[in-house]
Formats: C-alpha cells, sequence, structure tokens
C-alpha cells in the first residue's frame, strides 16, 4: 500500500519524506488555509521535497471553473493531481482531465455509487472519507471493501485513497481491504512507529550492553 502525508504543513512533509515511507501528498482548501500560504506557492514547494503525486483540489463549483484552475494547477508540476468534488460538475471536469491525460483524485466521497461514477469517468484516484463516516455514525471501512469488489468486479484502473484517517486502526484496515493507498495525518504516521514491547526490548537490549561494557 502506498503512503501519502495529508497535510499542508511543509516541516511535516520534509520530516515524514526523510523516514523513506512516504510516496504523495494530498491537500485539501482546509488544509492550504492552515499553511498559510497560496496555494501556488504551497504545491510548487511540495514539489521540491516530495517525488511522487501531490494533490492539489480546485475551487470552483462549476466544470469550467474547474478546468481553468485545473490545467493552471498541473502546469506548476508534472507530479500534480487534480482533485475535485464528487459533484456533476465535478465529474464533467473528471472526464475532460482523463481525456486530457491529467491525473485526478476525487474527493468527498461516502459513498460506493459515487466511487463508481468517479472510475467510469476515468478518475486515477477515488478518495473515501472513512473518518467522516464514522463521526457521523456509520462504519468508514466498510465503504473501503465495497468499493475494492466494485473495481475488481469491473478492473477499474481507478485507485482507492483511503482519506480522513484518523488513528492507526485505520491505517492498518486500509492494507486489509487492498486500499491502492492511504493519506495519513503526520500525528498518524508517527504514532505508527511505535509499539510497547518495541521501546521495553529496546531499553533492554541497551542497558544489557552497557552492563557488558562494565
Ligand atoms: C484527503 O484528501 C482529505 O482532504 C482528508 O483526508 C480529509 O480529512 P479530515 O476528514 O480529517 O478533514
Amino acid at each position: 500500500m502506498e503512503f501519502f502525508i495529508d497535510t499542508g504543513d511543509l516541516e511535516e512533509i520534509k520530516t515524514a519524506y526523510e523516514w523513506g515511507i512516504i510516496d504523495g501528498v494530498t491537500t485539501n482548501p482546509s488544509l492550504v488555509a492552515k499553511a498559510g500560504i497560496d496555494q501556488k506557492t504551497l504545491i510548487t514547494s511540495i514539489s521540491e521535497i516530495v517525488d511522487g503525486p501531490i494533490s492539489a483540489e480546485v475551487i470552483s463549483s462549476d466544470a469550467k471553473g474547474m478546468l481553468e484552475e485545473a490545467y493552471e494547477l498541473a502546469k506548476i508540476h508534472e507530479n500534480v493531481v487534480i482533485k475535485l468534488p464528487m459533484t456533476k460538475d465535478g465529474m464533467i471536469a473528471c472526464k475532460q482531465l482523463s481525456k486530457d491525460d491529467i491525473k485526478t483524485n476525487v474527493t468527498l466521497v461516502f459513498s460506493a455509487n459515487q466511487a463508481l461514477l468517479a472510475a467510469k469517468n476515468g478518475a486515477t484516484y477515488v478518495s473515501p472519507f472513512v473518518g467522516r463516516l464514522d463521526d457521523i455514525g456509520q462504519t468508514g471501512m466498510a465503504l473501503i471493501a465495497e468499493i475494492r469488489d466494485i473495481f475488481d468486479n469491473y478492473g477499474y484502473a481507478t485507485k482507492i485513497l483511503a482519506a480522513s484517517i484518523r488513528h492507526c486502526d485505520h491505517v492498518k484496515a486500509s492494507a486489509l481491504m487492498a486500499s491502492d493507498v492511504a493519506t495519513v495525518p503526520f500525528k498518524v504516521l508517527e504514532q505508527l512507529f511505535h509499539h510497547p514491547l518495541t521501546k521495553i526490548g529496546l531499553d533492554k537490549f541497551m542497558a544489557d550492553h552497557q552492563n557488558a561494557k562494565k
């Protein structure tokens, strides 16, 4: 499974990329606003750090506006992936960008049918938001399993990008359900390294090593 980091924080991206586990980056308008710089500057800076797909989201609500934004964003770097909302206009833009050979990530996917529509229109990625489904009392991970079955039934090449990941169990479940990618916040990426027995074991090895030297 590929790991993307879900952030607009350049320090977080640099740190996680150095760990060697990051294959790409996802941003959204909220993350760009949090970063406090304009989207073009942010995406350019990310492309100087990470050699992999970088999702940049459009903010227009009509297909024409989305496409104008998409063509400008795509000029920033060949790794830019255009993030489009799961709306009718988003799907019109998705179909056109697919014809133009520009990569897309259809976001705000909350049902298997929405994922199916995005795949039909040639989306490169679909982003089911598992955490936000959990927030309203549904089981977000069940959606990943449904989309996996549907895409496999028909051989769609669209990649499943598990998004709105909130904790380590979401990451493990994404991998068990054969999600192609999980986009993970920095805090959760850090938590993935830890296990209490690793720490206890390492402390014991170091203590034994020090004692043996005496
Ligand atoms: C990813 O592409 C999404 O923008 C992101 O995972 C949303 O996560 P949130 O529900 O924690 O805001």
